[in-house]
């Protein structure tokens, strides 16, 4: 297809719905009676609608096809629809939900994920995911750390890099891929005080260094699509913010994809006092750089006039609809309008049962031990015990953002461990009677499945006080008021406050781990999998230390252990420290490290370090350990973090078995970004620290010194 020459022959009116993302339902009901209400007032009609570009959201391949049908017969060009939606983590097949994924440590799994996510989703016609979302997240309190893949740069940058691997593969024609649609550019995830569509603020050296990382991997991996985020950014909101669209996307880092606002983003601006009306939103957005207006008619009402009126040059308008058409020429929307929607292949593939063993296998990786004393797991098998929470018997293990998802498919704790164990009781609520407090005192476990409910996280779900459920806590001490042996299992959406039930034996985080959830979780109770996830986000003790966050700077007053010096930073009433840092994650395996070797304490410009370091398995189990490489930069050009994470090793170690893991130091691992967001360096000292999490490090020195 000739692009060029396609655009050539486009009305105006034409190239301008392009720029349209619509609800399925306008193409499907019958407008020339049904213009009314919210359609009239959005300025749509029966010509605009069939002349948008692309459409939000499809329930299945029937729907989509009868959607693209329908369009083509009336598009006088037959320029064929494009079908997005959000394809988080999981299309029928449901998977953990990111935050748990990243817990993985594990970015081939992303891939997988993504992977299995595009074949199925596929088959209902869909063409782009708004995924990954690679906003980088320091505060518990916003709902959508669901959806992130933590606190971390390197992390959210491999991360990001996979799934958009996994969802593209190296040709989004062929079949069973897609396109993806990184979001929510740039910067969402710090909205301020973690209320959700909040205001944003913060410094280019923080942007560049932090913020920007998971959406460049995206990039890197070569996305198709950017979304903007509902937020402002020095003081613009992101949608409409030429820095961001303009120069860092399209100048820095040459994307040459398809921006698109978020839902009816544009048109919002006008609530972030940025444009007084839509007429004006429409010209600060084509200005801008973006290109799709999602759910809102700035473009739709007004471009026309501003183009008329010489407002703004029509090769904006051209440049954008020839990257959308650009687009569906690389999907072969053109020649196969319908990809690959197929009634047959969803029945064939959604839901798949390899994909559904997938599921299960990921979910293993994922969870996170947080404590585990006198190794009160892995559970004897056959044992007695009683099983309390509303995940006892609750399936929705899910999470947000899989519509597609059934949680009913899925199997509670109780379908998934009463054939292993004795349940002498199970119970949503502790009831307050002798005989259940009998049984309790008699079991050999307690198990406590607590947590948050699906709507209590996501979107829009931000929460002032993210402790546990007061009902919970009185549950889990009633317990422990009779028996020792509590183990906590903790399903929810973001890290909550655990030091109101730190007294129990065990404290296992599984977040919501998808369809296979619960079986997942009995293997691990079993012993038949050895533990392994690592945390992503620290768990703050108090909501006062929000953000609290592992690579943080310095202050020039730091808190210095056993000192007396009270003029420094530090809270009177709380440790500076989270409860669990960043990288912790125990495993029923001990590890111990050995020395930290560095080939040379002196490195210039070109050279290659090699580090290594021996970690013995001290136990009787194999497992897994996350090796963590941080790097700290003692003097720079601005003030660096106490550390960052600048590569990981995942590797299994059997029982008494010794493994030599090492890394290489090359430049890149040294260098920060300045505030026009290029890579710098400054030579001088460096720490070099190698650990089981981001607390519990050994050291060495390095001097990067002159060529
Ligand atoms: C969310 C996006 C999502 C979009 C379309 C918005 O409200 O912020 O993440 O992709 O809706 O569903």
């Amino acid at each position: 297809m000739d692009i060029k020459h396609l655009l050539n022959q486009m009305t105006i009116e034409e190239k301008i719905g392009q720029l349209l993302q619509i609800a399925p339902f306008l193409f499907i009901q019958d407008l020339d009676v049904e213009v009314y209400g919210f359609v009239k007032d959005l300025g749509l009609n029966e010509k605009r609608v069939f002349n948008a570009g692309s459409v939000l959201g499809i329930k299945n391949a029937k729907e989509m096809m009868e959607v693209q049908n329908k369009y083509l017969k009336k598009h006088r060009l037959g320029i064929p629809l494009m079908f997005m939606a959000d394809i988080i983590h999981g299309y029928e097949t449901i998977f953990p939900v990111p935050l748990a994924l990243s817990c993985s440590w594990q970015p081939s799994l992303a891939e997988k994920v993504a992977r299995i996510s595009a074949i199925e989703a596929s088959t209902a016609g869909i063409h782009v995911t708004f995924s990954p979302m690679a906003d980088l997240v320091r505060d518990p309190r916003w709902g959508r750390v669901v959806e992130s893949f933590g606190e971390d740069p390197y992390l959210n940058y491999m991360f990001a890099y996979h799934m958009v691997k996994g969802y593209q593969g190296d040709d989004i024609k062929k079949e069973g891929h897609i396109g993806a649609c990184v979001k929510h550019f740039a910067a969402y995830g710090a909205a301020e005080g973690g209320r959700d569509y909040n205001t944003v603020d913060m410094s280019r050296s923080t942007l560049h260094n932090y913020y920007m990382s998971g959406y460049k991997g995206a990039i890197d991996a070569g996305a198709k699509m950017i979304m903007t985020a509902f937020n402002v950014l020095d003081g613009v909101p992101a949608t409409v913010n030429k820095y961001l669209l303009r120069d860092v996307l399209r100048d820095l880092w040459k994307f040459q994809g398809v921006t698109i606002s978020d839902y009816d983003s544009l048109h919002q601006i006008i609530e972030h006092g940025a444009s007084e009306n839509d007429f004006e939103a429409a010209l600060l957005g084509i200005d801008a750089g973006l290109d799709i207006e999602m759910a809102s008619t700035c473009y739709t009402n007004y471009l026309e006039k501003h183009i008329a009126q010489h407002n703004i040059d029509i090769k904006y308008l051209d440049e954008a609809v020839y990257r959308i058409l650009h687009l569906k020429e690389k999907l072969g929307l053109f020649d196969h309008p319908f990809k690959d929607a197929s009634e047959a292949k969803e029945n064939e593939l959604v839901r798949h049962e390899t994909h559904l063993e997938d599921a299960l296998n990921v979910a293993h990786e994922c969870m996170v031990l947080l404590k585990n004393e006198d190794q009160i797991l892995p559970m004897i098998k056959g044992s007695n015990v009683v099983l309390l929470g509303r995940y006892a018997t609750s399936n929705e293990t899910n999470g947000p953002w899989s519509w597609h998802g059934k949680n009913d498919l899925n199997i509670s704790l109780y379908d998934a461990i009463n054939k292993d164990f004795n349940v002498t009781y199970v119970s949503e609520t502790l009831d307050q009677d002798d005989h259940v407090f009998k049984k309790i005192k008699e079991a050999d476990y307690v198990i406590c499945a607590i947590g948050e409910k699906t709507k209590e996280s996501g979107e829009a779900h931000s929460k002032a006080d993210i402790n546990l459920k007061q009902s919970d806590i009185d549950m889990i001490h009633q317990a422990l008021s009779h028996n020792p042996n509590v183990i906590t299992l903790l399903y929810h959406g973001r890290p909550q406050l655990l030091e109101d039930i730190l007294n129990v034996k065990a404290i296992l985080e599984t977040w919501f781990l998808g369809s296979r959830a619960n079986e997942a979780i009995r293997d691990v109770l079993l012993g038949i999998k050895n533990p392994s996830g690592r945390l992503t986000m620290s768990i703050p003790r108090k909501v006062g230390q929000i953000p609290v966050y592992y690579n943080h700077l310095n202050t020039g007053r730091p808190k210095v252990e056993n000192s007396h010096n009270e003029y420094v930073s530090y809270y009177l009433d709380v440790p500076n420290e989270p409860r669990y840092p960043f990288g912790y994650g125990l495993s029923y395996a001990s590890f111990e490290y050995g020395t930290l070797k560095l080939s040379q304490e002196t490195m210039r410009i070109h050279d290659k370090i090699e580090i290594s370091i021996d970690v013995k398995n001290t136990s009787g189990r194999d497992g897994y350990e996350v090796v963590q490489l941080y790097i700290k930069d003692h003097a720079a050009a601005i003030s660096r973090p106490v550390k960052e994470l600048k590569d990981f090793k995942k590797v299994w170690i059997k029982a008494h078995e010794t493994k030599k893991v090492s890394f290489t130091i090359t430049i890149d691992k040294l260098m920060y970004k300045n505030d026009l967001g290029q890579d710098v360096y400054d030579l001088g000292t460096f720490t070099i620290m190698v650990g089981r999490d981001s607390l519990h490090v050994k050291h060495q020195t390095l001097r990067l010194v002159k060529e």
